[in-house]
């Protein structure tokens, strides 16, 4: 893989870097994506399961969904694509992760300066009392698990039609606004508003780097695409900073 003038440059020079990362780098962890022919489950997709609707419809059929990806994941470790982003962190003072995934395998890895934009997997809320805890259970004992309020609890995911932690968001604005290097890992980059984050980086003049397995619909914008592995990419990229 070449990796082009423009891009060491970007990276030799950079002070300020942002990575965002989706299912895509911990695909070769053994999690499985949610979008193509892996992400099905029982024949639904995320979409189907993953929504408030859904939940209040059928709550032991979404947490059965739950309960499988944390089985899937538990035993699961970080790959060389997490661990260069952990140690970017450590070679820069002005570093964020931005992620959108939920599977903790960012910060298995040892990253700190990480924003969670849809939550994780192995928190739960009270749909009462709306209080987070950790919840490690796997597989869980009780599906539903129950609240000692007595109430449901639900995954601290953000589900489609909910609104992302306003803090972790807003501070995902902040810092897209003022990076000079945004490194943007498998994400198909059609769910919003993480989608839109690279195009706010470019156009306050940062320069944004894609790692994907495919294009997507940020390819034509970013200033280099490099297609294929994240863990075999990031280590190519690793070395300049
Ligand atoms: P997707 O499943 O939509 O996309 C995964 C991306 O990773 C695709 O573009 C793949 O080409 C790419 N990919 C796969 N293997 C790769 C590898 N080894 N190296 C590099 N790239 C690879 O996942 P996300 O974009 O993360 O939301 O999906 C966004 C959100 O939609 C998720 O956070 C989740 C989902 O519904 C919630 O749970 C709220």
């Amino acid at each position: 893989m070449h990796i082009s003038d423009e891009t060491i440059k970007a990276i030799q020079n950079s002070e300020k870097v942002v990575f965002l990362t989706g299912a895509g780098i911990s695909a070769e962890s053994g999690v499985p994506t949610f979008r193509g022919e892996e992400g099905l489950w029982r024949n639904f997709r995320a979409e189907e399961l993953a929504t408030p609707i859904a939940f209040q419809r059928n709550p032991k059929l979404v947490w059965e969904w739950y309960d499988w990806r944390r089985n899937l994941i538990k035993p699961l470790y970080p790959n060389a694509g997490h661990k260069v982003i952990a140690s970017v962190e450590q070679k820069k003072s002005s570093f964020k992760l931005i992620t959108q995934n939920v599977d903790g395998l960012h910060q298995k890895a040892g990253s700190v300066k990480c924003v969670e934009l849809h939550g994780n997997i192995w928190k739960t809320r009270c749909t009462e009392e709306g209080n987070v805890a950790d919840n490690l259970g796997s597989p869980l004992k009780n599906i539903p698990p129950m609240c000692e309020c007595g109430a449901i609890l639900r995954p601290n995911i953000v589900w489609f039609g909910e609104s992302l932690p306003v803090e972790a968001i807003q501070s995902s604005y902040e810092t897209v606004e003022i990076c000079d290097l945004m490194i943007v890992v498998g994400t198909s980059a059609v769910v919003q508003p993480a989608a839109s984050l690279p195009r706010i980086a470019k156009n306050a003049g940062a320069f944004v780097i894609e790692v994907n397995a495919e294009e997507t619909p940020i390819s034509d914008m970013v200033d280099d695409s490099y297609l294929g592995k994240a863990g075999e990419i990031l280590p190519l990229l690793e070395k300049y900073f």
